[in-house]
């Protein structure tokens, strides 16, 4: 079927298209309403149908007769570990664990948090709590306890899974003490830690709420798939907003199966046994959609990996797991592109294996610039595709649907909308722009399946934030023009979320850190370009007058506090002083200013400005300390 038919059928006729793509999954209770209304007035999909993600993701599979193909694979080059994982065993391993939750009380409709590095067991723990309707909340390993402590007294959830520790590039980090130093800060105090020891000697200090994984498992049965609601929450997964206080989306459990099992197909083009490999981290989107459930509902192999694109040991760690685990498709972000670049530019590393299997090579997360794209292009010879989504989405919003037909690709674009999306690029009456005229993306009311259904315990932020901007339209928060063809250009975000290597952060949440420093008197937080990274966090700061400082500490502690507070996955490594902050007459600090005299880019001084003479003594301070064009 060609793409437009496919694409414009999806728009016109939403009701029929889904309900064709929801038979494509297994219900307990086939949904009989499609589209219908939540008591927020907002749109939610398959109400009165029944089902069950992990009894989709394992059991179905076994049924079918395929308990011995591979479910997961588990290559980790920072413990020269690799395992296979059948959907026999992944059913003994989930099923067991959730009879082990069972056994400590959880119950579908109770929350439970996942702090584990990139191990099997992190599947195991999502799909066990999926198991019984127990709504997981992942929490990416490399948040500090600040952070999960927020989480943990936002989703109050009754026990904590996790691991003794993760191992980074030559380090190990260990994460049984932060689980507890979270629970000390918080309000609420989870019943359970349930902990897995992966014997790498890390020792794990003892608590009265412990439980051990391993014997948890041991001493307790399997248990069945319970039946949830469609419209069920599966999880909530945090991500950054524009305020300090991060955003739980919720994930609704039928339309998010059947918006999967539609991705594989048709986005991705992997069909049921093929392997099929996110190089991400389930602590983000795209590790619950694309390592866990999306290939593990298609029944494809999925691949767990515990490295990264370089040094572990090498820049051709990429390469070796696709060529020995006969990946189809693969999916990063392009700053691991550019990492992988940078150590071997002319791709000899990548030439030391046979990568005849990979047939495409996916790219999101960020901004994907064109010398990365035709960089990976030239060095693999298969459609690169970048594609655009979010946290929110769940899914990609913009793509070249592969599994329709591949369509020509356009360097700089993030392809096409995806069947579901109505996407338009708004001015800022909400008036609908012309091609090429850059403005705000948002996609016409109602979202697809398997998108947001809201935040957790905060429906007012969710309305205020995605839906109040531009009635009738969600928000994406990014800027951006669709060319003459349809082709979408996404240009950044409008507010202050960075995309750090991939990583969703907000300045704001930074700033809150950098200001509450005893010697700030104000300061500004932005992202500035980075050649690996995309962009990293600068802060500027102003000292207050009445104190003396020694420069040098000041700007340690500042970076030590965030550090501290967020977690090293911030990257927050640079803090200048300055004399004074550019400012609106009305007192704004001019962020964007300074962003752009750091990037160089051509730019406009607002005529608002207080003082223009500001400029000037900023590019000053950039130069000092090599910010800008020297910025790496
Ligand atoms: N647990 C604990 N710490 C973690 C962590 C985790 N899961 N993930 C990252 N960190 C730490 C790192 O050790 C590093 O600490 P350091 O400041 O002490 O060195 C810090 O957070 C920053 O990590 P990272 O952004 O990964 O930078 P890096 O310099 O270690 O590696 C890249 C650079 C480009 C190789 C790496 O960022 C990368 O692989 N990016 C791809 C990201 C990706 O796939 N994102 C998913 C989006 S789809
Ligand atoms: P996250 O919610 O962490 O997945 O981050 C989503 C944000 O990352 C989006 O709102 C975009 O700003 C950015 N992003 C993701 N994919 C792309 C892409 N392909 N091109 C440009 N920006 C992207």
């Amino acid at each position: 079927m060609k793409y437009q038919n496919f694409y414009n059928e999806s728009i016109n006729n939403p009701e029929q298209f889904w309900k064709n793509q929801a038979n494509e999954i297994d219900w307990f209770t086939s949904p009989q309403t499609i589209l219908s209304k939540d008591e927020y007035d907002y749109n939610q999909w398959f109400e009165d149908g029944e089902l069950n993600l992990s009894y989709l993701c394992i059991d179905k599979h076994i049924n079918d007769g395929f308990g011995e193909q591979n479910a997961l694979i588990y290559d980790s080059p920072v413990t020269n570990t690799k395992q296979h994982i059948t959907f026999n065993q992944l059913h003994h391993e989930v099923s067991k664990l959730a009879g082990g939750l069972q056994n400590l009380g959880l119950k579908k409709g109770d929350t439970c948090i996942i702090y584990m590095p990139m191990i099997p067991q992190a599947a195991y723990a999502m799909l066990a709590c999926a198991r019984l309707g127990v709504i997981h909340s992942v929490v990416f390993g490399g948040f500090a306890p600040h952070e999960l402590a927020i989480r943990i007294d936002d989703c109050k959830p009754k026990a904590i899974i996790t691991a003794s520790n993760g191992v980074e590039i030559k380090r190990i980090i260990p994460y049984k003490p932060f689980v507890d130093e979270a629970i000390d800060k918080s309000k609420n105090k989870p019943e359970h830690v349930i902990v897995f020891d992966r014997q790498l000697g890390v020792e794990i200090p003892k608590k009265a709420y412990d439980v051990d994984y391993k014997t948890l498992v041991e001493d307790s049965p399997s248990v069945e798939a319970v039946s949830v609601a469609s419209i069920h929450p599966s999880y909530v997964l945090y991500t950054s907003g524009t305020t300090g206080t991060p955003k739980g989306i919720i994930r609704d459990t039928g339309g998010y199966a059947t918006a999967l099992k539609f991705s594989m197909k048709y986005i991705y083009g992997v069909d049921e046994g093929e392997t099929f490999w996110a190089a991400s981290d389930v602590g983000w989107v795209v590790g619950h959609s694309f390592i866990v459930y999306g290939p593990l509902l298609n029944r494809n192999t999925s691949i767990v990996f515990e490295g990264k694109p370089i040094k572990t040991p090498d820049a051709s760690t990429f390469w070796r797991v696709i060529s020995e685990h006969n990946v189809k498709a693969m999916f990063t972000a392009p700053t691991a592109i550019r990492a992988i670049k940078k150590e071997d530019p002319e791709g000899d590393m990548l030439r030391q294996y046979d990568l005849s299997c990979l047939k495409y090579q996916f790219l999101a997360g960020e901004r994907c610039d064109v010398s990365t794209l035709t960089w990976a292009e030239k060095q693999l010879n298969i459609p690169v595709i970048d594609h655009w989504w979010q946290t929110e989405s769940g899914w990609p919003m913009l793509a070249n649907m592969v599994g329709v037909g591949l369509q020509p690709i356009k360097p700089g674009s993030a392809g096409l909308p995806v069947c579901g999306y109505d996407i338009k690029i708004l001015n800022e009456d909400g008036e609908e722009v012309e091609p090429t005229v850059e403005g705000y993306v948002a996609v016409k009311l109602p979202l697809p399946p398997g998108t947001l259904s809201n935040l957790w315990g905060n429906p007012e932020r969710f309305k205020f934030g995605y839906l109040h901007r531009f009635p009738g339209y969600y928000f994406s928060g990014d800027g951006g023009y669709i060319d003459e063809d349809g082709y979408v250009f996404i240009t950044g975000r409008v507010d202050d979320i960075i995309n750090v290597a991939g990583h969703r952060l907000s300045t704001a949440e930074m700033e809150e850190i950098v200001a509450s420093h005893q010697s700030v008197a104000e300061c500004a937080v932005f992202g500035v370009h980075c050649e690996i990274k995309g962009q990293k966090p600068l802060g500027l700061v102003v000292l207050k007058s009445d104190k003396t400082y020694v420069e040098d500490l000041v700007q340690k502690e500042i970076i030590q506090d965030v550090r501290r507070e967020i977690g090293a996955v911030a990257s927050f490594r640079d803090v200048l002083v300055v004399e004074r902050l550019p400012k609106t007459r009305s007192g704004k600090t001019l962020r964007k200013l300074l962003r752009n005299i750091a990037d160089e880019q051509q730019f406009n001084i607002p005529s608002t400005i207080d003082d223009v003479a500001i400029v000037e003594e900023i590019k000053s301070v950039y130069q000092k300390h090599n910010i800008g064009i020297h910025n790496k």
